[in-house]
């Protein structure tokens, strides 16, 4: 399977290291052999259609230079979508910044990777929450799969398990914990009784949060996941806009103290319940299974048939969420071999 990574920061790094470490063991015994042909970043390209050395290209960025500065294989400039268009692969993973404005660049280089026949694996929530009924259409139409696993949980399979291990009972509803950041700044608020605050300066300081930090403390990261989650899992077309969003700001910490003389604490919660999507600060009990603390994220999937599930598990991390993108082209390359033998 011949790769195109566009973006190489966190996820990008981690999806080389990982496809090059693992080769050996779960990719070799699935028998399937991924080879990184091009990755595009912000300021040009490297391509080699015989696959590119990890190792060889993170010396080149620790001697401070862009990889496009590899002098045999390096395409200085070279924008994302030329390299789509021009070299020859099966998949393309998309691992650029989100943008809930307009989806850029993400959307671009996704439906240019459909157009020109490739698959696609994204961590970019941005697309999906602005156009996700619209680009699996697409995805549909050009006979090509889009895959996503790596933008609701990081690293922890909560698409899958859905789609998947509860394949034949009917999901009622969801509801989760989707999002670190504003988990880690809620724990810190309740259990060290910090300001909402002195708690965001904290996550800015671990590197939790961004300094511009709107994209989680009001909400915006959840309600993308939301409409992952109602769109793959439940069916709903929806997008961001038909989200009702509220975000932790104005939680304070008399409200914490409050809910915990009732044995509860405030979490912020992303729920599809019938038609409703919903990201708002909710008062739960502290021995619901989804009250994990800290960075954690939780689910809970309310079936027909087995109850309710719950998955726990670390919600980002580059090498976390590439492992997600191993997982969906591991995928895409099942329902490939599918197709043939059909
Ligand atoms: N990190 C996580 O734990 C995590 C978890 C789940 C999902 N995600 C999602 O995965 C995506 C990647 O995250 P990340 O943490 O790897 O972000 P990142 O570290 O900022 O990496 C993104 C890379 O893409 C480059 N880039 C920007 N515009 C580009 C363009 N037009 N063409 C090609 N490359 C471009 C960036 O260059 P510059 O830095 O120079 O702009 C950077 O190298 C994001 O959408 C994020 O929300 C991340």
């Amino acid at each position: 399977m011949r790769i195109i990574l566009v973006g190489y920061g966190v996820v990008g790094k981690g999806v080389t290291t990982i496809l090059a470490r693992k080769y050996t063991e779960k990719v070799k015994d699935n028998g399937f052999s991924p080879k990184i042909v091009a990755i595009a970043d912000i300021d040009g390209a490297v391509i080699n259609p015989r696959g590119l050395s990890p190792e060889k290209l993170e010396a080149i960025r620790q001697r401070g230079y862009p990889i496009s500065a590899d002098p045999e294989f390096g395409h200085k400039g070279m924008p994302a979508l030329d390299v789509i268009e021009s070299v020859e692969a099966e998949v393309v993973v998309e691992v650029t910044p989100v943008n809930i404005k307009n989806g850029e660049p993400a959307l671009s280089h996704i439906t240019r990777a459909f157009k020109t026949g490739k698959h696609v694996v994204t961590t970019n929530k941005g697309p999906l929450a602005l156009a996700m009924p619209a680009l699996t259409e697409l995805a549909e139409y050009n006979n090509v799969y889009l895959r996503f696993s790596g933008t609701v949980g990081g690293g922890t399979p909560m698409l899958e398990f859905a789609k998947k291990c509860l394949a034949g009972d009917k999901i009622l509803a969801i509801r989760g914990i989707l999002n670190g950041t504003t988990n880690y700044i809620l724990t810190e608020m309740s259990q060290n009784r910090v300001t909402f605050q002195e708690a965001l300066a904290n996550a800015q300081k671990l590197g939790y949060a961004e300094r511009e930090p709107s994209m989680d403390i009001d909400g915006f990261d959840t309600a993308c996941k939301v409409v992952i989650l109602a769109n793959w899992i439940l069916n709903k077309k929806i997008t961001l806009k038909d989200v009702d969003r509220t975000g932790i700001r104005d939680v304070s910490l008399q409200a914490l103290d409050e809910a915990s003389k009732r044995g509860n604490t405030i979490k912020l919660i992303g729920s599809i319940d019938g038609d409703k999507a919903t990201v708002k600060p909710t008062e739960i009990p502290k021995n619901n299974p989804i009250c994990v603390s800290g960075v954690l994220n939780a689910i809970t999937f309310f079936t027909e048939f087995a109850g309710e599930q719950t998955l726990v598990g670390k919600g980002a991390g580059g090498i976390e969420t590439a492992s997600a993108v191993l997982r969906d082209l591991l995928d895409i390359r099942h329902k490939l071999a599918t197709k043939i033998l059909a």
